[in-house]
């Protein structure tokens, strides 16, 4: 990151969750905002509006919106969310074709643009994608990481605390995983101020709470109709963003390329990583029950399944 300059973010994709990543890192000033997207006014549009509450929210950053890759020029971070979002009927899965070809040419333009940057991708399936993104770009792999488990690890708290009537706050989790119903929800390692919620709610519940995150965003899409969820997983964009310009070196769960780490092998799949500076400084191993070890290489399948559907589109 370049000393006494503002970090530039680039967020590629100005649509629901691009705009609210825009949002979020504004919101939270930590640096200058570029919206990218290929629908001419759009990001100008986005961009302009943030810029006008910037005065009232109390924030400093600049935010522009562009559909010229050059603006994007020395980025230090940034975040794909350009793609295809989920209509009802959908899995993340049947995004592949058309967004693996968008996750191409975004990648060419990143490379061209942004050599130094580190890449946070979002778009769907996300740790295929993230693995095509990590091809296509050839970036070393600490620079290119996936929101997923932190999307997937915040609805799991949520629901925690809504269950037990608990602050937010006081709930943790770790969502382990491809994000999709194979995710590996931790219980054990999810709790609250300190204690596990197999300590607090009958297996019954911890069961009921699970399922409900592994469809947390089938519920929304059903709610929605038009589109998936873009709040949180915004909010949860620009918490990695944070970790990376503050040099948090925070624990947080993310799409990862692996190699050997948990018995697998160059597969991007969500796991605990610190988060910092460089992106990602290390994958941080869980001890993990025969069960969960076994849950996350199912997992890998669907991730390897989504990347052989990749290969027989050519675009691998
Ligand atoms: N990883 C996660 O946890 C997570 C959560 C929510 C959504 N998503 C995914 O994020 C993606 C975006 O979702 P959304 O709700 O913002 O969708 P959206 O339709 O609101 O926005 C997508 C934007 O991408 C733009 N775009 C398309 N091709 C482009 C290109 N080549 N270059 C630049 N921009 C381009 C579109 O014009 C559009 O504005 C989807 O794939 C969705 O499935 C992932």
């Amino acid at each position: 990151m370049t000393n006494h300059q503002r970090p530039k973010i680039a967020c590629i994709g100005a649509g629901n969750v691009g705009a609210s990543v825009a949002q979020y890192c504004a919101e939270m000033d930590l640096g200058n905002v570029v919206l990218t997207d290929v629908v001419e006014g759009l990001p100008q549009g986005k961009a302009l509006d943030l810029t006008q509450a910037g005065p009232v929210r109390g924030y400093s950053a600049v935010v522009t919106g562009t559909n010229d890759y050059a603006d994007i020029a020395d980025s230090d971070i940034v975040v794909v969310t350009a793609g295809i979002a989920r209509k009802p009927g959908m899995s993340r899965l049947d995004l592949v074709g058309k967004n693996g070809a968008i996750i191409s040419d975004v990648c060419a333009h990143i490379a061209r643009h942004c050599p130094d940057s580190i890449v946070i991708i979002v778009t769907n399936p996300l740790d295929v994608m993230t693995q095509l993104a990590f091809l296509k770009l050839g970036f070393p792999a600490h620079r290119v990481v996936g929101m997923a488990g932190c999307l997937d690890s915040a609805r799991l708290r949520a629901f925690v605390a809504m269950e037990l009537g608990v602050s937010m706050r006081n709930v943790d989790a770790m969502v382990l995983g491809s994000h999709g119903d194979d995710m590996v929800p931790l219980p054990r390692y999810t709790t609250v101020s300190g204690v596990s919620i197999e300590k607090l709610l009958a297996p019954d519940r911890v069961q009921a709470l699970i399922q409900r995150t592994r469809k947390g965003g089938g519920e929304i899409v059903s709610l929605l109709k038009t589109g998936s969820a873009y709040y949180a997983p915004g909010a949860c964009a620009a918490r990695m963003v944070q970790a990376i310009v503050c040099d948090e070196n925070a624990l947080l769960p993310c799409s990862a390329h692996l190699s050997g780490q948990y018995g697998l092998n160059d597969v991007f799949i969500g796991v605990p990583v610190r988060l910092g500076a460089q992106g990602i400084g290390a994958v941080v191993e869980l001890e993990l029950t025969r069960d969960e070890l076994d849950a996350l290489h199912r997992s890998a399948g669907e991730v390897q399944a989504g990347l052989r559907e990749l290969r027989q589109l050519g675009m691998l």
